[in-house]
Formats: structure tokens, sequence, C-alpha cells
């Protein structure tokens, strides 16, 4: 096994926020709230507590989560369990995102009050424009983020599912304010490897934009468990299932490699994937895997112990070239 120098911190974007390589997606916290809270099963707050409470104890100290994860439910569900875990404001780094589909740029404003009540004393480090489906142009939103950076609300911009075009056009607009744009979170795994054909991965790098990597376990296919058993599909909500059943024999060669290269580290499959993610683009990647269950969450913090060689980087490279 080749041990890497455990947890060690990366700058987000070009600002003075560092963050673990592995963060915590608490999107499954809004289970069974509203319609966006239908794709997941519901989750009590103790088992909320124990998945970021475990996250932290393996090292990670920053946490991904939206309006759209049930309208305060995952980021209410996350302060909780922050407080709970006894964490001070400044030992931990939160990320959230606007909704904008539907909206101007001056909802922003609008409605940050609510994340700021709903994150209960856990200031916002990181917010996101979470789509690029506003009504109004990127310079409009950046302008609006840019304000709220000034007026203290929050630490630092970000876009999510921005292409390289409307990033950089967020990039330039948030610099004529003297800001950088930190991070644009995108999917991004094994199996989704488009930001490194379609320009987003490189203007990134050229830009010094975080990619924050988004389902980089695709969903849990990474980890193997659909292929060894398809009848657990059977209890995933309906919209997941069928996109899962497509991927699962295409994906079928490339989860063996990871089953082998798990054996060298003494590690799971879904660890191998989640550590080619945060290493093969040096430094320009992070991962934030969902956790519906403490022990996933123990595991991807697990993450952060080892590093894959360089062989074993290129050969999963190699078998999962075909979904770039
Ligand atoms: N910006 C965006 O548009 C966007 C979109 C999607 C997600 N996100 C963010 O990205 C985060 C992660 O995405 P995601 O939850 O869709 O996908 P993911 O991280 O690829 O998959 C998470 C699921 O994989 C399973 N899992 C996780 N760790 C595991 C482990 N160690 N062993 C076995 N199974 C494991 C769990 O499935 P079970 O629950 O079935 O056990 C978990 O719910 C979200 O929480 C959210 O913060 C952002």
């Amino acid at each position: 096994m080749t041990v890497s120098e455990p947890r060690i911190k990366r700058r987000l974007g070009q600002t003075d926020i560092e963050i673990t390589p592995i963060g915590l997606g608490v999107m499954q916290f809004a289970g069974g709230a509203g319609v966006f809270g239908m794709m997941f099963p519901e989750i009590s707050q103790e088992t909320m507590n124990g998945i970021v409470g475990t996250a932290l104890d393996g090292g990670i100290n920053w946490f991904d989560t939206a309006e759209i994860y049930g309208r305060g439910r995952s980021e209410q569900g996350l302060a909780n369990a922050l407080r709970t875990a006894e964490k001070q404001d400044d030992e931990v780094i939160v990320a959230t995102k606007e909704f904008p589909m539907f909206r101007a740029a001056r909802n922003i404003p609008r409605t940050i009050h609510d994340r700021i009540r709903f994150l209960d004393g856990y200031s916002i480090d990181l917010y996101m424009v979470h789509q690029p489906w506003g009504v109004s142009p990127p310079e409009a939103e950046m302008d609006t983020m840019a304000d709220l950076v000034e007026e203290g609300k929050i630490r630092s911009v970000g876009v999510s599912n921005f292409n390289a075009e409307q990033m950089r056009r967020a990039y330039a607009a948030l610099q004529k304010r003297g800001l950088p744009l930190a991070a644009n979170q995108m999917q991004y795994s094994l199996l989704h490897r488009k930001i490194e054909t379609n320009g987003v991965l490189a203007a990134a790098k050229e830009l010094g934009i975080t990619i924050t990597a988004w389902s980089p376990l695709a969903s849990g296919l990474l980890t193997g468990k659909f292929h060894k058993d398809p009848e657990i599909l059977s209890k995933t909500p309906f919209g997941r299932r069928m996109r899962l059943r497509r991927e699962i024999e295409r994906s079928r060669p490339l989860v063996r490699a990871l089953e082998e290269v798990a054996i060298n580290h003494g590690a799971t499959p879904a660890q191998i994937a989640l550590n080619w993610l945060i290493h093969f683009q040096g430094e320009a990647v992070v991962a934030i895997p969902g956790a519906s269950k403490v022990k996933q969450a123990e595991e991807n913090a697990g993450v952060m112990n080892f590093k894959l060689t360089n062989e074993e980087m290129t050969r999963l490279d190699e078998l999962s070239r075909v979904f770039r």
C-alpha cells in the first residue's frame, strides 16, 4: 500500500478556505421532505448525527448541502448534527446552494435569509448557484453573490453544473468585483468523465477553480453492490433504479478491476473509486460522496489514508475511458 500524508487539506479555488479532498454530501438528509425528498428514504436525526460525527472523526472538514435538498431539511439536519458533535462554526466548512430555476438573480438576496436560518449558526463558507437555469445571466447572478460576500453573509462564491463558457463568464464577472470563482460542482466519477472532454476541467485548471465532484460513486454503482446482487435494485427508488439498471452491464469490467485493486490496499471498491477521483487530476478535484449509513461515511473518510499507485490509476483510467 502507498500511504499518502493523511488528510492533507487543499485550497478551495483561489480562496483562503482549506478543505479535505473528501467532503460529505448531505443530499440524502432531504429524505422524505417534499418532491425532491421522495427520491430518498427518510433518515432520522440520530442517523444524521452518526453520519456527520463519523465523517468528522474520520478527518472530513466540510459538508455540501442545498436549498433544493428538502427546502431546509438537509441544511437543518446538518446543522443539528454539527451541534451534536459540539463543533464550533469556525471548525467546519459548510457549502450550500441557491436553486435558480424560474428565478432571477434578485432571488439570491431574498432567499439567503432562509439558508442562514436553517444552518442555524453555521456560516456559509461557499455559496453556489446550483444550476445554469436562472432567468438572469451568470453576470447578474455573480454580481448579487458578490454583494453577499461584501455584506458578510457568505464567504466565497461557486457555481454548479455550469459548462465551460458559463463558468468563464461567472469567473470574469466575479473578477470585476475582485473575487475568485471558488468552485464548479460537477458530476464526475469513473463512470461520468464528460468534464474531461467538454472543456470544463481544462478551464477550471487554467483559472484555478476547484471541481467538487458530485455523485462520485455514481450513486452507489461504483461500490459494486448492484453488480453482486441486482435484487437490491428493487429497493431503490424508481427514478434511480432505471438509471442504475442501464449502467450495470457497461460498468462490469471496471467494477471487477476496482475489486482487484481493492485487495492490494485492504480497501473496498468504493474507496478505490474515490481515491482515483481525488488523485488522478492532481489537486484539481475533490469529492463529496453521500452516505445514508454511518459505515459508509467511515469508509469514505478512510479514502484519505492511502493513495493508489500510478499504475493502478492508469489501469482504472484505461478501463473507464469509454465513459469520457
Ligand atoms: N450539484 C448537483 O447538481 C448535485 C447532484 C447530485 C448530488 N450532489 C451532491 O453530491 C453528493 C453525492 O452525490 P450522490 O449522493 O448522488 O452520489 P454518490 O456519492 O455517488 O452515492 C451516494 C450513495 O452511494 C452509497 N454509498 C456511499 N458510500 C458508500 C460506501 N462506502 N459503500 C457502499 N455504498 C456507499 C449510498 O447508497 P445507499 O443510500 O443506497 O446505501 C449513498 O447514498 C450529494 O450528497 C450532494 O451533496 C450535487
